[in-house]
């Protein structure tokens, strides 16, 4: 759809909506969590049909990351005015603009450089990275429903939109071929591109109740398998057949997140809606392990070569070991950001842990050397990360490609 198009379509909900809002005057709640002003009513109005306003009101974004957000919430479907977009920005930025913890930055013994790139379509909202072994860095533009390639040599970024308009594609997966595999995050799909033909494929979710598929990973038999998060679902598709089995996540509203697979083939994953980490076998049997704080909230994990598992515990501001051998917590390290600093993506490469604290000033790439246990951290500049959510190694193992969601960037880290 065309910007004007858009707006257009804009307008005529923004009219509609007054008299649904007669007929049915419960103001959201978390209104009244934000100061009061005529902006107060244009979010009632205009962003409260996908979500509550807790969105709003628990989220902390500086005024570079606001004006994104809001175009991409217009991305999207938010039925604002053009005037009412740069009023709302300003609002907000006023309001919700509390920066994160200041960056601690460690010194040590390896040297990073961060090369960063503009993704080029505003309000993209690149989620999830994704290195292929040719040396592409392939992402999601969540808001602009668009598969991104970038050729890191050349800077080139080539868009690919999706299928289906408006699916939120999220998580990224490659395969032996060099298909890109993504979740369609807002309307409940896997997705195929198929860099040969330039076709999407579309696999529906069996059951209705599957909302939000999340992150996707091939196994080593190249069945890919996912978490649904708002669903509270762990699903595996077989490429082959595009059949897909879905299994109930074994905590109510556990929210299932990231994954790894052990060395045996089988999958892990932490459930952020919990302080539970779980194993899913081939047989899609499922079994939980709790972790001692119940603040936790585990969202991303690594998996080191002993089958070792290394979570960002999101709520904590903790770095934890896991062992998958024993089933047993083994230990934490408070992150170098400190309790606010909200490690998020994370990956083991030879056995060391990379991970970024996102809600830190400057973001921070964080180095954890588990032999010495010592940390060495990085500014994620010039952008300042604006919330990394993901993260992976290239295929060398000599670099982290990012994502980097609220600044419209895709990076690389490439460590000497
Ligand atoms: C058409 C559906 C839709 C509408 C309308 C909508 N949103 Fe959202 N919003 C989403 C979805 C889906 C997410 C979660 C994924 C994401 O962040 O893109 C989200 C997430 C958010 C978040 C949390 C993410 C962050 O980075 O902090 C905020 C804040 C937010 N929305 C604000 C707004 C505002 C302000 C409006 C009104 C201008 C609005 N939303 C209208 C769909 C919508």
């Amino acid at each position: 759809m065309t910007r004007t198009a858009l707006f257009g379509a804009a307008a005529i909900l923004a009219l509609a909506v007054p008299a649904i809002s007669q007929s049915q005057p419960a103001a959201d709640p978390s209104l009244n969590l934000l100061p009061p002003g005529p902006e107060r009513q244009i979010l009632q109005n205009a962003c409260t049909g996908c979500h509550t306003l807790e969105r709003v009101a628990t989220a902390t974004h500086d005024a570079h990351e606001w004006d994104i957000l809001v175009d991409g919430m217009v991305n999207v479907g938010a039925p604002l005015t053009p005037q009412q977009i740069p009023q709302l920005k300003t609002y907000l930025t006023k309001i919700k603009g509390e920066p994160g913890p200041e960056l601690k930055i460690i010194p040590g013994p390896v040297k990073v450089t961060i090369k960063e790139w503009q993704v080029p379509t505003k309000g993209s909202r690149p989620h999830d990275p994704l290195a292929m072994p040719d040396g592409s860095l392939w992402y999601t533009a969540q808001r602009s429903s668009i598969l991104g390639k970038l050729d890191p040599k050349t800077g080139k970024i080539t868009e690919y939109k999706t299928k289906t308009p408006v699916s939120g594609p999220h998580g990224l997966a490659g395969d032996k071929d060099g298909n890109i595999w993504y979740t369609g995050n807002f309307k409940s799909h896997i997705g195929k591109f198929d860099v040969k033909t330039g076709q999407f494929t579309e696999y529906r979710m069996p059951d209705p109740k599957a909302r939000d598929p999340h992150t996707p990973m091939f196994d080593k038999t190249g069945n890919l398998w996912f978490t649904v998060q708002g669903g509270n679902m762990i699903g595996r598709l077989i490429p082959a057949t595009g059949e897909i089995k879905l299994i109930e996540s074994t905590s109510p509203r556990s929210l299932p997140y990231g994954t790894v697979f052990d060395t045996k083939n089988v999958l892990w994953i932490v459930l952020f809606g919990t302080n539970k980490i779980a194993s899913i076998d081939q047989n899609m049997k499922m079994t939980e392990y709790t972790l001692p704080d119940p603040a936790s909230r585990p969202r991303r994990l690594a998996i080191d070569s002993q089958d070792v598992i290394w979570y960002a515990d999101f709520s904590r501001g903790y770095l934890g070991k896991f062992d998958t051998k024993t089933g047993k917590f083994v230990k934490e390290y408070m992150s170098p950001s400190g309790s606010k600093s909200e490690p998020y993506g994370i990956t083991s490469i030879n056995d060391v842990i990379w991970y970024n604290e996102g809600n830190a000033r400057p973001n921070g790439l964080v180095r954890f050397d588990q032999k010495t246990e010592k940390f060495q951290s990085f500014p994620i500049l010039p952008s300042g990360g604006g919330v990394v959510r993901n993260l992976m190694p290239t295929t060398d193992g000599k670099g982290i490609v990012m994502a980097e969601s609220a600044v419209d960037k895709v990076a690389i880290a490439y460590i000497e």
